[in-house]
């Protein structure tokens, strides 16, 4: 695993959207896996401010977004699908039909999963894959204990990953239980990997990243069975190290 440390969320943000900017320069019709969450706020700002001094074009950029919560409307003001809308695709030019995220409200819920899967399969997988990391180590919303061969299925949401999230909800009991996510499958079939962490609330699960042992209790820990991963970190999440 490549390890960038940067000096702050800000430098973070800027190298992340550096790294992102050059690749889809060099290839225009690149799949970006895209994540949400506060941590890739900062990288989507820069986007933005590139693409707007029209130094970026996401004409011909697809993307496939990790996760979405069951049984939030795709225009509920938490849903993913508003989250990317409102943070990057509302403010770049990319064409909203190469945009795919998970459907949290479809009827069928498993066939959603296989449809999502089948999506993947068409449209990418990502060239291109950016992640966060939860304090307990998932990514996506596979919780410790996914298979590391899992395709994207339905998760119950971890208690502390619902207080993480309650923060953007008017309380906890209004986090909804369920997601759909891309599984730790779907996730190393991309080419490449950046994983960001910032703050002095990731700086444990960085520092057990770090250590390199693989453990299915620790999701992010099967990254390093992949190729090409680059750990893009700030000072206070690696303070532990
Ligand atoms: C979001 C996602 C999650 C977050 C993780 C970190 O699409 O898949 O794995 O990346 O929960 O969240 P933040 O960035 O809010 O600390």
């Amino acid at each position: 695993m490549n390890v960038i440390v940067a000096a702050d969320y800000e430098d973070l943000s800027a190298i992340t959207a550096k790294i992102i900017a050059e690749k889809v320069r060099k290839n225009p019709r690149i799949v970006l896996g895209l994540a949400t969450g506060s941590t890739p706020l900062g990288t989507y700002n820069e986007l933005v401010e590139a693409y707007q001094q029209k130094q970026l074009d996401f004409s011909q950029v697809s993307s496939l977004n990790l996760d979405e919560y069951i049984g939030l409307d795709p225009d509920h003001p938490q849903s993913y699908h508003v989250f990317m809308k409102k943070h990057l695709f509302n403010h770049i030019n990319i064409d909203e039909k190469n945009t795919f995220i998970p459907d949290g409200l479809a009827a069928n819920l498993h066939e959603e999963c296989r449809r999502y899967e089948e999506i993947i399969s068409q449209i990418g997988p990502p060239d291109l894959q950016l992640l966060g990391i939860g304090e307990n180590g998932h990514i996506g919303f596979n919780e410790p204990g996914t298979p590391f061969n899992s395709f994207t299925h339905i998760v119950d949401l971890a208690a502390s990953t619902r207080e993480a999230n309650a923060r953007f909800f008017h309380s906890f009991e209004e986090v909804p239980n369920q997601a759909i996510t891309m599984g730790i499958g779907s996730i190393l079939r991309s080419s490449e990997i950046l994983l960001l962490a910032s703050g002095k609330r990731k700086a444990a699960a960085i520092k057990r990243l770090l250590k390199g042992e693989t453990d299915e209790q620790f999701p992010a820990s099967v990254l390093s069975e992949h190729p090409n991963v680059t750990l893009i970190v700030d000072e206070d999440a690696y303070q532990e190290t």
